[in-house]
């Protein structure tokens, strides 16, 4: 099964809750994110944002140019049907992460909460390294989230790649000055906790 057909019966046969990644609020991200570019017009993606709040969360802040992305139609629909009317605020893109060309320096602040560590071919990492060098403006906030080194070895039935600080940022290489690093315990909705690494850095 490809990854696009596996994203889609996740999210048609999963309620939003019912998935290991869901957190009622992504807290550390939208800290993160506020700390990065306090401006209210900086332009964010969130890239596989899932059914996740961050939208919510980021349009009660008062962000207003915010876009979200995910390899899944399900995902996007499901967060435009719980948004309501406020959804036509939002830019939505149904994509490959590794497969689209995203608008040249576009954004001011790329975020990723457990994607990146899906991608287990060193292509693909390279051809996400290569989007967030074309979609990030220079001087531009890369925040990115995995499984840290004591994190699960797959999610979703799917292997991950786990990472420390260093290899995470070794894996976006010298375009990329890594500001801050955090690691979390994520407690899931089954009652299992995970390790999450996350890794701010700017392009520079
Ligand atoms: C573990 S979920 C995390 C969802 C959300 N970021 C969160 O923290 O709640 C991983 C998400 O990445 C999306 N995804 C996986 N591979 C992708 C790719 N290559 N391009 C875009 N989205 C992808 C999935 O559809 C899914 O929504």
């Amino acid at each position: 099964m490809d990854a696009q057909a596996h994203w889609e019966r996740i999210y048609t046969q999963k309620a939003p809750d019912q998935v290991s990644w869901y957190r009622p609020h992504l807290e550390t991200s939208i800290a993160l994110i506020q700390q990065a570019n306090p401006s209210r017009t900086a332009s964010i993606i969130d890239v596989g944002g899932g059914e996740s709040t961050l939208v919510d969360d980021l349009l009660a802040q008062a962000y207003s140019d915010v876009t979200v992305l995910d390899i899944s139609q399900a995902a996007i629909d499901a967060n435009r049907r719980r948004l309501g009317p406020a959804a036509e605020n939002v830019r939505w893109l149904a994509a490959d992460i590794t497969q689209l060309s995203l608008e040249p320096a576009a954004y001011d602040v790329w975020h990723d909460r457990a994607v990146f560590h899906f991608l287990t071919a060193q292509q693909d990492r390279a051809a996400y390294v290569r989007q967030v060098l074309r979609a990030v403006r220079p001087g531009g906030h890369v925040i990115v989230s995995t499984f840290g080194p004591e994190g699960p070895t797959k999610c979703s039935g799917l292997d991950v790649v786990r990472y420390d600080a260093p290899s995470l940022h070794g894996a976006f290489g010298p375009h990329f000055r890594l500001i801050e690093s955090k690691k979390e315990l994520h407690d899931t909705p089954f009652g299992t906790v995970q390790q999450f690494l996350y890794c701010h850095c700017i392009v520079q």
